[in-house]
């Protein structure tokens, strides 16, 4: 356990705030993680945020929650490290000198300011945490997600933040890096022979990364519809994703070790201009359609517009140009609406060389390795082998099987509990670092570009389905095709 600890939330009663990190704390709270004495101050821009915090807190919690992990003796003691203050995150006002003089009653303590507000006001509100005296060798700020628009408003955002936190102390989310079958990735790489083997393109026919969810634009509309699935989910989760899949085995688990071999992916995705960007990409918009036989709107309803152009689905064929990935193709998938929400990684080895079988034993699957994050967090080994119940030689796929929630069933994942509790510790290894996110966008601005040059407008596909056709089109073009979960395992002669 570290020790006591007090972190700031600047957009204390916004939604990120109710929705992940109270639960958070309050799930790191009941397994005991969070030290007595810590404290967790939300910073409120109205009166009656700060009034009602507790009473908002409560409902939150227990509509979030659920009946077996909310408690309300529990909820009793946790209330006890909540602090409501009301202050202006962009201005200066009262709430600075109160703020101040709690963090002040408590100088060695580390402080963890959680800027859980609009990127646009991240430069202000570090000008008045230096204003007001309260970063010290003990402070770290965490940053969530946008940050920037492109590489020029990334690194705007960036330079206002490093002119008052050392790159040390600034620790950038990425929530997926903090999904618990993200680190088994890494464990499964590089604990394990048999894959770190055969973990390239001489065995390894190709990889899917894939994040699908039901969800429309959830009360999110200004933001989304000027971000996009691109920058909203492929400029970060999945190009982390990629990078975990895709980078040598650092030297040692640490911080500095990861990201320099991050940086060397990045570095090598092969960049698309112009009319790669036509051949490698496929963007797609929903229409109306239906989710657990359930009508939903389209996403110009739900937008509540005339028109829009901006993608709520995005499929692209990325390339690692390195000796360990050549012509290995890495395709990427997300989009909003879809038919299940699923977030899982699929590594499709090669088929066997040679096929000793005769035809009548059917046909071969090549083993495939699937990594699921969500909605439960498994991993998946299929195997040919033969059928039992046969005399004969008859071959069928077989899956071995590990599902986390059947080993570890008290154990509930919380990306942001994690992080949060990273942060505090001092432990950024599952941060984001600042050349990451530069050549992130260095990588992604081109394709926006020649979308935008292109005039071309996304494809419809209907929600609750798997996308726009052109997705599927954009594998079987290669001769490949999506796996979708809850498909099943497939076969074909070899
Ligand atoms: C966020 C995106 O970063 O991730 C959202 O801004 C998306 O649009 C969310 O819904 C998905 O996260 P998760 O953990 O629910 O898959």
């Amino acid at each position: 356990m570290t020790d006591p600890f007090d972190i700031v939330i600047f957009g204390g009663a916004g939604d990120l705030a109710l929705r992940k990190l109270i639960p958070a704390l309050y799930r790191a709270f009941r397994e005991g993680k969070l030290p007595l004495g810590s404290r967790i101050v939300a910073c409120c821009l109205e009166t009656e945020d700060v009034k009602n915090y507790i009473q908002t807190i409560t409902l939150t919690l227990e509509e979030h929650l659920g009946d077996d992990e909310f408690c309300s003796d529990a909820m009793k003691q946790f209330k006890t490290f909540l602090l409501p203050i009301e202050l202006n995150a962009a201005e200066k006002d009262d709430g600075w000198q109160v703020l101040h003089e709690l963090l002040t009653a408590e100088l060695d303590k580390v402080t963890v300011f959680y800027l859980a507000i609009p990127p646009t006001i991240f430069g202000s509100c570090c000008q008045l945490m230096s204003e007001a005296n309260l970063i010290s060798a003990n402070s770290r700020v965490v940053v969530e997600k946008p940050l920037g628009y492109d590489a020029v408003s990334a690194n705007e955002i960036n330079d206002k933040i490093a002119e008052y936190f050392d790159e040390d102390s600034i620790y950038r989310i990425d929530h997926y890096l903090g999904k618990e079958t993200v680190q088994n990735l890494m464990a499964l790489r590089f604990t394990n022979l048999i894959f770190e083997q055969l973990w390239d393109a001489k065995s390894i026919d190709h990889v899917q990364i894939s994040i699908s969810e039901t969800v429309g634009l959830e009360g999110r509309a200004g933001f989304y519809n000027e971000a996009g699935a691109l920058r909203d989910m492929v400029q970060n989760h999945l190009i982390q994703l990629l990078c975990l899949v895709a980078m040598e085995s650092p030297h040692k688990v640490n911080a500095n070790s990861i990201r320099t071999e991050k940086l060397k992916v990045l570095e090598a995705l092969r960049p698309m201009k112009g009319q790669d960007v036509e051949k490698h990409t496929v963007r797609g918009q929903y229409v109306a359609g239906s989710y657990n036989n359930k009508l939903v709107p389209g996403y110009i309803e739900e937008l509540n517009s005339p028109d829009s152009s901006t993608e709520t689905f995005v499929a692209l064929r990325v390339f690692i140009d390195n000796w360990r990935w050549a012509r290995v193709p890495f395709y990427l998938r997300t989009g909003k609406r879809m038919k299940e929400r699923c977030a899982e990684i699929v590594i499709q080895f090669k088929d066997v060389s040679h096929r000793v079988y005769d035809e009548s034993a059917g046909p071969l699957a090549p083993n495939r390795l699937i990594i699921r994050l969500q909605p439960e967090e498994l991993i998946q080994l299929t195997l040919m082998s033969k059928d039992l119940e046969t005399l004969g030689m008859q071959l069928q796929p077989a899956t071995l099987n590990l599902n986390f929630s059947d080993t570890y069933t008290q154990f509930r994942s919380d990306a942001y509990k994690r992080l949060m509790l990273d942060a505090a510790k001092g432990n950024s290894s599952l941060f984001i670092h600042r050349d990451e996110v530069d050549l992130a966008w260095a990588w992604v601005d081109p394709i926006i570009e020649a979308w935008q040059q292109s005039n071309g407008e996304p494809h419809l596909y209907r929600a609750g389905t798997w996308g726009p056709d052109e997705s599927n089109e954009l594998l079987e073009d290669d001769g490949r095709y999506w796996f979708n979960t809850g498909e099943g395992v497939e076969t074909h002669q070899s």
